[in-house]
């Protein structure tokens, strides 16, 4: 990547809300042309709505990351719009918390098909574009993926998954010009796991604080590769 982020392209999977809609408000800033999904094609045509009035720099797909086959289709709707794709953000993810004797089979698998098999789905459908451009792809991990605690059965065995697989594909990618860096966020106020954010948010970090943290990866001299980043609310709540 260079300095200049002008017309490159980015796909942010999961950015009709949260961080991957304030990453999206950044890199749009920044001047690149975005495309986000979600499960719900409305949802994405809304927040593409409200992201840009511009149709030429903004692209909204339903896609499921869970599917190989919707991840491949998303990818190719991306370069048959842009002609290319300089970043992927893997950035959807969804959070399932209960203790192990009452958490269910279908909690399990939607929560590693999403968090851990849907970024494996993402990246899979776009090294090909990617190694044309020598892009980018950025996880969005999280620090249950480094620290474990009660109920988290099924959220911190999908965020340690994607860690290991973040750092794995980092060394492969990187012969091939591409870089990888797995963020691994503390709490941010987003509407994850039903959450409504208010005002008793402000203590969190903010969605476009993570936009802020890919704009400045993105701009990294191209010889340097922060390959895994934590960061954490400065002053938490307790
Ligand atoms: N909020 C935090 O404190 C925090 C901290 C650390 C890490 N994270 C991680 O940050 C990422 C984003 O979460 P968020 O906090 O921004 O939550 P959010 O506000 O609930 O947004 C989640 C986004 O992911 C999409 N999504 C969920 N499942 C999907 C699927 N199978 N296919 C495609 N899109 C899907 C959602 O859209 P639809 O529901 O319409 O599909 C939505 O756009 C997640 O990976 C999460 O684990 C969050």
């Amino acid at each position: 990547m260079t300095k200049h982020l002008t017309n490159k392209v980015a796909y942010i999977t999961g950015g009709s809300k949260g961080i991957g809609f304030g990453i999206a408000q950044t890199l749009l800033a920044a001047g690149m042309k975005v495309a986000i999904s979600s499960r719900s094609p409305e949802a994405a045509e809304k927040a593409a709505k409200q992201l840009s009035a511009d149709d030429n720099n903004i692209l909204a797909i339903g896609s499921d990351v869970s599917s190989l086959v919707s991840e491949s289709a998303a990818i190719k709707a991306v370069t048959d719009r842009f002609g290319q794709l300089d970043v992927l953000v893997a950035n959807a993810g969804v959070g399932h918390f209960a203790p192990i004797e009452t958490l269910s089979e279908a909690d399990w698998k939607s929560t590693i098909d999403t968090n851990l098999t849907g970024v494996f789905n993402s990246v899979k459908a776009s090294i090909e574009p990617l190694k044309q451009t020598k892009g980018y792809i950025i996880t969005i991990a999280s620090l249950a993926g480094t620290n474990f605690f009660a109920n988290g059965a099924a959220y911190n065995a999908s965020k340690f998954g994607l860690v290991g697989f973040s750092q794995a594909i980092m060394l492969d990618l990187r012969q091939h010009g591409i870089k990888v860096t797995t963020i691994m966020p503390g709490s941010v106020a987003t509407y994850f796991n039903d959450h409504t954010p208010s005002d008793a948010d402000a203590w969190k970090i903010q969605p476009e604080d993570i936009g802020q943290l890919v704009f400045d990866l993105l701009n990294m001299h191209p010889r340097t590769l922060p390959s895994k980043v934590e960061v954490r609310p400065a002053m938490p709540k307790s």
